[in-house]
């Protein structure tokens, strides 16, 4: 094994460059973040996914006033024409990408495009989810609610980033930022489907940020608690279930966009990880006590026999309300 492997000192300057960065950009981003966020994406091509709805929506305008060309994506080409319209009669710089990120082609497709009218994008941010939230025992013949939550959240985010990070290493400058969640910290249950693949999603953002630490791309992950966004609306439930305000969240989005840390989590995130890591067994007890105390769910409506065609548009809908989608 020796013979064949190749040993190199690796070069320790561009870690201290990026120690210093990392405090300059920190200090900033509480001390002056407005003049911060500018600097940071100011002229700077964005391309934001899950733009049409919810936090994207709002992160669009906010990276659009700080001068910012924002490519917009998601699957609805009307909600985004519109967004870019509005953005756009403010004065900023809005492009419009549909397409369905759970489509390979289409990720490859709106990347080469992208790259094709802007030359490049200097930012990705991976925020196009779908949340299933149903237990396992009512899963067994819904296979289909893995395959497609790692479709969109998993691979499709990836599938972005390896068609644009290519041009971000050659310019030794970038930024991709995965959008997760509290619950990879904590757990719930009847998340299984929604959370293995924000798991995976987070896997990979880690295993990338590690290999690309000397080459000045940075890779982010956002671990979001529950937000007041259409996501969570089918789950009547969280009406009583205090949850952040939309606004917060793209605080937390510009935060990140302003410092590149590599996670932002809130202190409820890292209190349930604390406690899964000294108390694991106790956690899982009272985790399942709430489980259980709470069975307002059904068995899907659906099964195996009723998968939706691959094209279908899984958009809030009653359908979608009795089938358990939402966080
Ligand atoms: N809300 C929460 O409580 C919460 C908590 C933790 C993490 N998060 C994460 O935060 C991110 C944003 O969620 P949100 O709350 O803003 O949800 P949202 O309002 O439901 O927005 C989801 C966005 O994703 C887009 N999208 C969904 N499927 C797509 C597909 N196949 N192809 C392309 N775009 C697609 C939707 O647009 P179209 O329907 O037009 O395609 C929409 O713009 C998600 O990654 C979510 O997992 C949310």
């Amino acid at each position: 094994m020796f013979d064949t492997m190749k040993l190199r000192i690796p070069i320790v300057s561009p870690y201290l460059k990026r120690a210093r960065e990392h405090w300059k950009w920190n200090l900033k981003s509480v001390t002056h973040p407005d003049d911060a966020l500018r600097e940071r994406v100011d002229a700077k091509v964005v391309l934001l996914t899950g733009a049409s709805s919810g936090i994207g929506a709002q992160v669009a305008h906010r990276l659009a006033d700080a001068g910012a060309t924002v490519l917009l994506v998601a699957r609805s080409g009307d909600k985004l024409d519109a967004l870019a319209q509005e953005i756009r009669s403010h004065g900023g710089a809005a492009a419009v990408y549909a397409g369905n990120l759970a489509e390979m082609q289409d990720c490859d497709r709106i990347c080469q495009q992208a790259l094709a009218d802007h030359g490049r994008v200097d930012i990705l941010i991976n925020n196009a989810g779908r949340s299933i939230r149903r237990s396992i025992k009512f899963s067994f013949d819904r296979f289909h609610d893995y395959e497609r939550t790692m479709q969109l959240n998993y691979f499709g985010s990836i599938r972005m980033a390896m068609n644009l990070l290519p041009g971000m290493l050659k310019r030794g400058d970038g930024h991709i930022i995965n959008v997760s969640t509290m619950g990879v910290q904590a757990n719930p249950a009847r998340f299984s489907a929604y959370l293995a693949s924000k798991w995976a999603l987070e896997g990979w953002s880690w295993v990338a940020a590690n290999e690309f630490a000397h080459t000045g791309v940075t890779v982010s992950t956002i671990n979001y608690p529950l937000v007041r966004t259409p996501m969570i609306a089918p789950t009547k439930i969280y009406d009583h279930v205090p949850a952040m305000s939309a606004e917060e969240a793209v605080q937390w989005m510009i935060d990140v966009i302003i410092t590149r840390n590599k996670r932002k989590v809130g202190p409820l995130g890292l209190f349930a990880l604390g406690m899964s890591y000294a108390f694991p067994k106790t956690t899982e007890s009272v985790i399942n006590a709430g489980y259980q105390a709470v069975f307002e769910e059904q068995p899907a409506a659906t099964s195996k026999t009723q998968k939706p065609p691959a094209n279908a548009s899984p958009r809030r809908s009653r359908a979608r309300k009795q089938t358990g989608d939402g966080v």
